[in-house]
């Protein structure tokens, strides 16, 4: 139902604050570009920072994610401000705030970088190293994610593959200045088609971040993590930055592509495992191929970790893959008993 061409005039609260909203633009790009302290976290429907409640007027939900807005939320007029766009000027409140002052809009910070490296870890995966201007470090958390930026201005988000920079190196290390993607081809995909095509060392990249609240909470609980194809890359930022950090709570990851040849990096799992007692590894395939030789699991990941684990009851679950599988792994985990405040997800369109 997208509509062109009109602006419309949001109201927001508490406040009052005003707004105008472009054509197409979000409710949450229209209240930043008028200096409003919005709160938002994804920017992609995913988190659910952003939520608001729409008291006046009409708007397109856009692409949210079922976990961040449920259809108990959507039934008492929730919305969320990343995603929805009005249809006619729009009243709505912001949830959890207390005020809206102007001038305190969270700002991304905005990098340049340039192509250090590529390497193909599978025909359709490329791992791309960006280096950083000399002198510059992107400290980030193990689990964000960047947007890079295109030239019209569209952006795709890719989250860091490794840990961040070590906070307790005596001595920065040039490493510190270089970001590594996992960039899966997408069929037809503009910036994916790119990179395997086109894109050469020394390309610039500009980007924005870090964002996401995918990160490894504090606590006691046994953590299960479970990736879907390049979903991966988080996860072994996260266990990167865990094993650096001597983190000695038992980690269990399950892992699930087509095919075996979409699973890469597995020499760095398989020693991992060798090297932490506590952690273990299980990749599950989804597809037919690899009949005779694949002797592992198979069936949907989120099937396979459940298998082992039926009560999810004082666990602590990290979901990272296709709005599909986050999607269809989420319910399924919290009707097998894990609460919700532990339950931690990352979906990619
Ligand atoms: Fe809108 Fe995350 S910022 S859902």
């Amino acid at each position: 139902h997208r509509r062109s061409g009109a602006a419309y005039s949001l109201t927001i609260h508490p406040g009052p604050a005003r707004a105008v909203a472009r054509p197409d633009e979000t409710l949450l790009e229209a209240g930043l570009r008028a200096d409003l302290a919005l709160p938002y976290d994804c920017r992609s429907g995913g988190c659910g920072v952003c939520v608001c409640t729409v008291l006046n007027g009409r708007v397109d939900l856009g692409p949210y994610q079922e976990a961040a807005l449920t259809p108990a939320m959507r039934a008492r007029g929730m919305a969320l401000m990343c995603c929805a766009v009005a249809l006619e000027d729009v009243e709505f409140e912001v949830e959890g705030v207390a005020s809206l002052s102007p001038g305190q809009a969270q700002a991304l910070q905005h990098w340049q970088g340039r192509v250090q490296r590529m390497e193909r870890l599978t025909p359709d995966l490329m791992r791309l190293f960006i280096a950083l201007p000399p002198g510059k470090v992107l400290n980030y958390q193990a689990g964000q994610y960047i947007n890079i930026i295109l030239d019209d201005g569209a952006k795709r988000s890719f989250s860091f593959a490794k840990a961040p920079p070590d906070p307790a190196r005596p001595a920065p290390s040039p490493d510190d200045g270089i970001i590594e993607l996992h960039v899966r081809r997408v069929e037809g995909g503009r910036f994916t088609t790119h990179v395997f095509e086109r894109m050469q060392v020394g390309d610039h990249i500009d980007f924005e971040g870090p964002i996401g609240r995918f990160t490894l909470r504090d606590s006691e609980r046994p953590i299960l993590m479970i990736a879907g194809a390049t979903g991966f890359a988080p996860i072994r930022s996260i266990l990167e930055d865990a094993f650096r950090r001597g983190v000695r709570r038992p980690i269990q990851l399950y892992w699930g592509a087509r095919a075996a040849d979409d699973l890469y990096l597995q020499d760095q799992l398989e020693r991992w495992q060798a090297e932490h007692d506590n952690f273990k590894y299980v990749p599950v395939l989804s597809g037919s191929a690899d009949e005779d030789s694949w002797k592992g699991r198979r069936g949907l990941v989120h099937q396979a970790l459940l298998a082992d684990h039926p009560d999810l009851n004082g666990y602590e679950v990290y979901v990272c893959g296709s709005v599909r599988m986050v999607d269809a792994a989420v319910p399924d985990f919290l009707s097998h008993g894990l609460a919700e405040d532990f339950c931690f997800s990352d979906a990619f369109v």
